[in-house]
């Protein structure tokens, strides 16, 4: 915009910086997404499919030359495509015919409590979202029911779900609506299906900061039940209905994240490996347990499964970053995850268009880019899935 020296009303400059960037983003929209279509999920090849199903290509062909499974679309070459509900329904068969009870089928039995994870850290950018979509997207592909929630204002989860947060829930129909003090709705009301099979959505938007606003009042009023058991107890109308429970936190420490913090059962915590993101991360810890200590005086429920730190952004080949990984391995062991997520366009450049790596189809990119940032990502999936059947004591 305007290039004019000397002095400028801050105010209106930020209006008119504020409507040029929405009528923009208005149209990179309408160009990423058709006006009114809401986002579908691709198909996936043989090899995607037995991969996703933990079976060989040759045992899925098997099935399907004995007819053990029903038949799928191909393309005019004879290439068969496996959407997600296909692979649900191969996995519900393989299930029944398996000789171990849950090998296809992992999620929770009866007796054992649905697993709430938060992924967490105070820095922006650390990949919160990124690594919350992409654990929330694998684990429902291997056949876990999975609830996505949405606790940042920003809404960065609901958008990559195709939703329009600042439009299609301006007044309501966001996780707010549950946790809110006055007439809260019950949990079921706010939750959104979605184009991903196995995930459901409580969107986020911007009138969630209203939590933060209200809940010192509410404090004062002794309004029941208070900020940190709001999200446990909005949740217990619902969470029959899945095996994992995921939050994608807003970038701060404050009464939303607090909540979700009290709602869980595992925390992961998403660091950059630079000194500057560890520095940062120090005193989110510090103050996180400082906050921590006040809740569970007041009578919290602090009893978690696991911690883990989850390394983000990781380039292998550059030295400081190594050193920076070596040095969190060395003080928090077990704890940091073994798996990184890498740092790869094909994580970004599908996130320019509101997409994962599951999402966008491996033709576009590179191959050797696109199949390292999914072999990283799935195992960082795979390990967050063995920390959820460890705490069903698997
Ligand atoms: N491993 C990665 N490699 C490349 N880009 C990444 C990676 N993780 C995140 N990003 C990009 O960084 C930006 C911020 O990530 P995001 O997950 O939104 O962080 P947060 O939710 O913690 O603010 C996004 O544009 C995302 O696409
Ligand atoms: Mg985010």
């Amino acid at each position: 915009m305007p290039s004019e020296q000397g002095h400028f009303n801050i105010n209106t400059r930020i209006r008119e910086n504020a409507e040029d960037l929405s009528a923009a983003l208005e149209s990179h929209m309408l160009k990423v997404f058709a006006p009114d279509a809401r986002k579908a999920l691709r198909t996936f090849s043989a090899g995607e499919a037995a991969e996703i199903l933990g079976i060989s290509t040759s045992f899925l062909r098997k099935m399907h030359f004995d007819e053990k499974i029903p038949d799928v679309e191909a393309t005019s070459g004879g290439r068969r495509l496996y959407s997600a509900e296909n692979l649900l329904e191969i996995r519900k068969i393989l299930e029944v015919s398996a000789k171990t009870k849950g090998s296809y089928m992992r999620g929770r039995r009866e007796g054992d409590k649905v697993q709430v994870l938060s992924f967490l850290n105070f820095k922006g950018g650390s990949g919160k979202t990124t690594s919350s979509i992409h654990a929330a997207q694998r684990l429902a592909l291997r056949g876990y029911r999975v609830l996505a929630v949405d606790i940042d204002p920003q809404a960065s989860l609901t958008t990559l779900f195709g939703y329009r947060p600042e439009m299609d829930f301006l007044e309501s129909g966001t996780i707010y609506d549950a946790i809110r003090y006055d007439d809260p709705l019950p949990f079921s009301q706010i939750i959104q299906k979605t184009f991903f099979t196995g995930i459901d959505l409580a969107p986020g938007g911007l009138l969630l900061q209203e939590f933060e606003h209200e809940t010192p009042q509410a404090l004062r009023n002794n309004i029941q039940p208070p900020f940190y058991a709001r999200m446990a107890a909005a949740l217990q109308e619902v969470e029959d209905n899945y095996d994992v429970i995921i939050f994608d936190c807003p970038p701060q420490l404050g009464y939303l994240t607090m909540s979700a913090l009290c709602a869980s059962t595992g925390v992961l915590i998403t660091i950059v490996p630079n000194m500057l993101d560890v520095a940062s991360m120090s005193q989110f810890l510090q103050m996180s347990a400082d906050l921590l200590d006040v809740v569970s005086n007041a009578g919290a429920d602090m009893q978690f499964d696991f911690l883990r730190f989850l390394i983000n952004r990781y380039e292998p080949n550059d030295g400081p970053q190594q050193q920076v990984v070596a040095f969190l391995r060395q003080l928090f062991s077990d704890e940091v995850m073994i798996a990184p997520m890498l740092k790869s366009t094909a994580i970004s450049d599908a996130g320019l268009t509101q997409q994962t790596i599951y999402e966008v189809e491996r033709a576009q990119f590179h191959r050797n880019t696109y199949d390292r940032a999914l072999d990283s990502l799935n195992l960082v999936s795979d390990e967050i899935e063995m920390l959820l059947q460890k705490a069903w004591g698997r």
